[in-house]
């Protein structure tokens, strides 16, 4: 490191630290001068570098599907009831989070590749945010999910991504845990295509990921055997009545101690659908298991985030 990058890396330090208070600044004091401080540093080099598999990896995947990472083979429908119910194809566009963060947003916003507003009267200055939502997960949101919300320990367990889609939590659980067997069931078949396509290419261990091209519903054989299952809100793929039955289902083969993580909480999903006082029983929420690890993000980030344990 040059002169310059270590008064350049000084400079923005304190311009962190400008902020804090004197205890803060006497904690974060104490934590650098601590060995927690090098081996929290050790653990974050550690994840940027699984991160990097992750970006590769969704660098591959916008070469081969559309840029709005929507298949011409699905029916995208936005829901009727909920907190996306007001979203139409006027004031809503996808935006993939896997494949794009933030700073890449910002970057196609600024080549004239995505727009950010929509017109209310033409040619006026009264303009409105598009709302953008993504169909999959951020590798922000996954890193948390299994570095601060479920267990370290997954190697004995089962994990199972409910409409696995591009595939994102699928590499997130092989490159951020060591879950022993993670699988994904997907409906639509271009998406597993994509999936299958990622596990070749990167040559990942098929002992350990699977993909299966189907109904869930029509997998209970997995579902009973799984010990943490992930939920990606569904609303836009399934109408209500599909959507009550699949928590119905749930309820019935998810296995009593298996976890479930959800971004949203399990309140609002099925206070949407109307059935959540028949759940009130079925499931606990938890603390995150791994608050050690909470130093690495922003929990702003992840509020939206839920651990479940089914009683
Ligand atoms: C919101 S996306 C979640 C993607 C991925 N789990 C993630 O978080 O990145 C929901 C996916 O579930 C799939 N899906 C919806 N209902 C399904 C069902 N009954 N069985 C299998 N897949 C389903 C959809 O095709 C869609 O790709």
């Amino acid at each position: 490191m040059s002169e310059d990058s270590v008064l350049s890396a000084k400079n923005r330090i304190l311009d962190l630290l400008i902020y804090l208070d004197d205890f803060e600044l006497d904690t974060v004091e104490t934590w650098i001068c601590s060995n927690s401080f090098k081996k929290d540093l050790e653990i974050k080099k550690q994840m940027k570098k699984s991160e990097k598999c992750l970006i590769d990896i969704g660098e591959t995947i916008k070469k081969i599907i559309p840029f709005e990472a929507e298949m011409p083979s699905e029916n995208i429908v936005p829901p009727t009831v909920g907190d996306q119910a007001d979203c139409n194809a006027i004031n809503t566009v996808h935006v993939d989070e896997f494949l794009y963060d933030q700073d890449e947003v910002n970057e196609l916003v600024k080549k004239g590749k995505l727009q950010k507003y929509y017109c209310l009267n033409c040619n006026s200055r009264n303009i409105k945010d598009l709302t953008l939502i993504s169909h999959s997960m951020s590798r922000y949101v996954l890193q948390y999910i299994f570095q601060v919300l479920l267990p370290k320990d997954l190697e004995d367990k089962q994990l199972l991504d409910v409409g696995s889609r591009l595939g994102a939590v699928l590499y997130g659980a092989y490159y951020f845990s060591n879950a022993g067997t993670i699988i994904g069931i997907e409906m639509n078949k271009e998406c597993c295509d994509v999936q299958e396509r990622i596990i070749s290419q990167y040559s990942l261990d098929t002992d350990r990921i699977k993909v299966i091209n189907s109904d869930v519903m029509d997998r209970s054989d997995i579902v009973r055997n799984t010990n943490v299952i992930i939920i990606n809100v569904l609303d836009f793929f399934v109408d209500i009545e599909k959507h009550k039955q699949i928590w119905y289902y749930f309820k019935k083969y998810i296995k009593k101690g298996s976890y479930l993580v959800c971004n949203r909480s399990m309140a609002e999903t099925l206070g949407y659908l109307d059935m959540f006082e028949e759940f009130m029983d079925w499931l606990s929420i938890c603390k995150p298991s791994q608050l050690e690890n909470e130093v690495f993000f922003d929990l702003e980030e992840c509020n939206e985030l839920f651990l479940y344990t089914v009683n």
